[in-house]
């Protein structure tokens, strides 16, 4: 579902050309779990946010359910990502002033849903991981794992058929960054959704289908449950 191929990244700076992704290959079956580790700067958030459409790939090719969407204009690149891609980040990135459930609806309500089947889909993901009692509380009344979670239901209203999280339980403690994966994972299976984690954590790697490593601006399979 998704295959990249030969992908080069580089940041221009007032010191030259810092060069991050070098020749990068990474493909992931539909509804498989990925990892992916590395040291701090080694290029994992920049290959997420190339995967995402929201930055740009020097070369290479990213087919994503057989679109090639480096060819996409802007306009339609709005529209895969509203419909194929779901984000989750180290914070929880929710709107401060909406309460867990109008976040949730909301992707649902940009891509032309109507307000009480964005609601009923909001409430029933938010049950499924927990929240249901939290529905109504703003972001700042909720704990770190609970805004957690309603990242998570966010990113699956759409049904995307990708997710990308970035360090998803890099800010909870290890009990809630636990139940948070599990959940998420637990979620995005049953759903037969894809997701590609970059995570700190190797027993979460461990987890996982197939585990890349980014190390010298290379990505690498470390292990794979298949084979
Ligand atoms: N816009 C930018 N301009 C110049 N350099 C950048 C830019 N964004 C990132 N970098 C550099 O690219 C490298 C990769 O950054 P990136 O954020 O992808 O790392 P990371 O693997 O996600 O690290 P971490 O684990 O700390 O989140 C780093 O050396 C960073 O300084
Ligand atoms: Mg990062």
């Amino acid at each position: 579902m998704l295959r990249v191929t030969h992908l080069y990244k580089s940041y221009p700076t007032p010191q030259g050309k810092l060069e991050v992704l070098n020749n990068v290959h990474l493909h992931v079956e539909d509804g498989s779990f990925v990892a992916i580790i590395g040291e701090s700067g080694s290029g994992k958030s920049t290959l997420l946010q190339i995967l995402g459409t929201l930055d740009h790939a020097d070369q290479g090719e990213i087919i994503l359910n057989d679109i090639l969407i480096h060819k996409l204009s802007e306009h339609k690149l709005a529209q895969l990502r509203n419909q194929h891609i779901g984000f989750i980040y180290q914070s929880h990135h929710l709107i401060p002033e909406l309460s867990a459930l109008e976040n949730t609806m909301l992707p649902l309500l940009i891509s032309g849903s109507k307000q009480h089947h964005a609601k009923e889909k909001a409430l029933y993901l938010l049950a499924q991981l927990g929240m249901k009692k939290r529905a109504q509380h703003i972001p700042a009344h909720l704990s770190g794992g609970e805004a957690q979670r309603v990242a998570v239901a966010r990113a699956l209203i759409t049904q995307p058929s990708l997710i990308l999280a970035d360090e998803p339980t890099g800010n909870l403690d290890e009990s809630t960054a636990s139940l948070v994966f599990h959940q998420m994972y637990q979620l995005c299976k049953s759903n037969h959704i894809s997701v590609i984690m970059v995570t700190h954590s190797q027993a979460f790697a461990d987890a996982c289908d197939k585990v890349y490593r980014l190390s010298q601006h290379k990505l690498s399979q470390e292990k794979c449950k298949n084979t």
